[in-house]
């Protein structure tokens, strides 16, 4: 696997493969890899011909009074986790390879930012936007793979996506969760044991109100249930829980085939979202 940190070396690299017909995949990352990550990177591998995988602690997306400085950074081992999955180029620039002095473009998926996640993260989404654009156009891949754990990240780039005319799949990847149920994130790490023990709550009650919805309970009052849910189990606040369509993201006040519940929720150091198909 070659790492690679400037634009000039990673446009060779890519254009050798190019010319010789070969499918290229991207995975975008803020590294810290865990099976999450792993599972998008083996379904790369299992699509193209050369696989990218890029690691880049985006400052853009970050507010200010965010984690950026304690987000967890290990390159070396998720290195060697890409090396044992066969990875073809790991794309890691600094900042000031992606944002050099002057940079003053922001791309911006007006609507679909607006709620859930983008209510709370003001900025969050552009920067998401901005540099997933960037990547894009530094790693011309014929695909790029994107979890569905974060659903309306991945429904962002979709639209931006076609509306930027990128020539490019966007592919979805279903959630990958422990045994308990809590999906995978870098930011689990900010759990203590105690609170790693009550973050199991929040895909239970998330399968539990969607049960409760599609057998005709009403929304509001499912919804309602399963807020108190999250607090009796020791989650400081809810941010949101809420019923959406899967695609606008339109608020839903009854259940419908694409209905979707979309959770944010707060437990010690640590924000955890998730969303699941009502059935
Ligand atoms: P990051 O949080 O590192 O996630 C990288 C990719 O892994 C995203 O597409 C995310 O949805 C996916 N992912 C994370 N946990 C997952 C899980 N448990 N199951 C399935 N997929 C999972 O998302 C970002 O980075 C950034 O916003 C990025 C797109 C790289 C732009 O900076």
């Amino acid at each position: 696997m070659q790492t690679i940190r400037t634009l000039g070396a990673l446009r060779a690299a890519t254009a050798a493969w190019r010319k010789a017909g070969e499918r290229i995949a991207l995975v975008p990352t803020m590294g810290a890899l865990h099976d999450g990550h792993m599972t998008l990177v083996r379904e790369a591998r299992r699509l193209a011909d050369r696989v990218i995988v890029s690691i880049f602690v985006n400052p853009m997306q970050f507010g200010p009074n965010e984690d950026l400085d304690a987000y967890p950074r290990r390159e070396a081992a998720d290195a060697a986790l890409l090396v044992a999955e066969s990875v073809d180029l790991l794309w890691a620039p600094d900042a000031a390879v992606m944002y050099p002095q002057g940079h003053a473009s922001r791309i911006s998926v007006a609507g679909l930012d607006a709620p859930l996640c983008g209510a709370a993260r003001p900025g969050h989404f552009d920067g998401v936007s901005t540099v997933v654009a960037k990547l894009f156009n530094q790693t011309a891949p014929d695909l790029a793979l994107f979890g569905e754990k974060d659903w309306q990240q991945l429904a962002i780039i979709r639209r931006m996506a076609l509306d930027l005319d990128f020539d490019l799949d966007i592919v979805g990847v279903p959630t990958v969760r422990e045994a308990d149920g809590l999906a995978l994130s870098s930011r689990n790490a900010y759990l203590t044991a105690e609170e790693r023990a009550a973050a199991s709550a929040l895909p239970r009650t998330m399968a539990q109100a969607a049960t409760a919805i599609s057998g005709g309970e009403s929304v509001a009052a499912a919804l309602d249930t399963a807020r108190q849910a999250l607090l009796a189990a020791g989650f400081a606040s809810v941010d949101y829980l809420e019923l959406r369509d899967a695609d606008s993201l339109a608020a839903l006040d009854s259940p419908c085939d694409t209905a979707r519940l979309f959770v944010a929720a707060r437990l010690g150091k640590a924000r955890l979202i998730d969303n699941i198909p009502l059935n």
